[in-house]
């Protein structure tokens, strides 16, 4: 009876740390329009944190923001005076941040063979020099000791067919993530990446083929993730918002697969 009574005020005590984990910090996402983004948004605002997102339409940040009762601003990752400004809205209503998600990318699939260069330019525009710039502007308004947390993918260490622009972007930032944890180490910002196997959001949608085929390229992904369902936003906004938080203190320059086994699946 004592012990199950002990077991409840810990519990309790346990939510309640959950609640409260983010209070009073500030935490920025850039994509945080959709998707995984979204769910993170919501995940830290929860955990009591003032969260901005970011996104290239209006009229989606502004949906999402009142939505979720965070502030949303519009500001495209691939256009660096757009970040200026984005850097300059932030610190002259927030100050300094203490997490930073570099999450804003998009997906695109096409054969080698047949790679268009206005696709590499867009894959590598958003996904590498937009996240590294996003990174490289917010620096001077990071508090030390923050955390900043990378979306890649598993693409990042694979062949798979019609990736190779994307993966090629992935690939890039680890790397960048990796040479910068061991710089940032100096102001004890910590820098990781996150490595998602196909998880379920509108990105897939984005790609612009017919429902059928959309359903078709997920069905097949699916089939490849060993524990035989799609990763959901809310997976992924666990595992960011642990490594945003205290409890990864010790923790930098890692990348993370959330992949239900897809990427060690021979
Ligand atoms: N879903 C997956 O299977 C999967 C797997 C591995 C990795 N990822 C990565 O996860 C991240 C989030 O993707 P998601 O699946 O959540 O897709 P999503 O639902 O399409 O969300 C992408 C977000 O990025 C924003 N965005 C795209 N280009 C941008 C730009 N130039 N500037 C600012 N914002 C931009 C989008 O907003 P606007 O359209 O308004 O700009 C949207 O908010 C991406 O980096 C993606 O590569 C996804």
């Amino acid at each position: 009876m004592e012990q199950s009574f002990q077991f409840v005020l810990l519990e309790q005590s346990f939510q309640y740390y959950m609640m409260k984990r983010f209070q009073g910090q500030t935490v920025v996402i850039t994509g945080g329009n959709s998707g995984i983004g979204f769910a993170t948004a919501k995940a830290f605002k929860e955990q009591g944190a003032q969260v901005i997102i970011t996104g290239r339409s209006a009229e989606k940040v502004e949906e999402a923001a009142s939505k979720l009762g965070v502030n949303g601003v519009v500001a495209d990752v691939a256009d660096l005076s757009q970040l200026d400004s984005l850097v300059e809205q932030v610190q002259g209503a927030y100050g300094q941040v203490d997490v930073l998600f570099v999450n804003a990318g998009i997906f695109v699939l096409e054969p080698v063979g047949a790679i268009s260069e206005q696709n590499f330019d867009d894959l590598m525009d958003i996904n590498f020099k937009g996240a590294v710039f996003t990174t490289e502007k917010f620096l001077p308004v990071l508090k030390d000791g923050a955390a900043i947390i990378a979306l890649s993918s598993i693409a990042a260490y694979t062949g798979s067919p019609n990736l190779a622009i994307y993966s090629a972007s992935k690939a890039a930032l680890n790397s960048y993530v990796r040479t910068a944890a061991i710089e940032l180490s100096k102001r004890n910002i910590r820098i990781n990446a996150v490595n998602p196997g196909p998880t379920s959001t509108p990105i897939f949608q984005k790609l612009g083929f017919p429902e059928e085929q959309t359903a078709l390229i997920k069905d097949h992904a699916k089939s490849q993730i060993p524990l035989g369902k799609l990763g959901e936003p809310t997976d992924i906004a666990e595992l960011v918002t642990f490594l945003a938080s205290s409890s990864a203190s010790f923790i930098t320059g890692g990348e993370f697969n959330i992949d239900g086994g897809m990427l060690i699946k021979t």
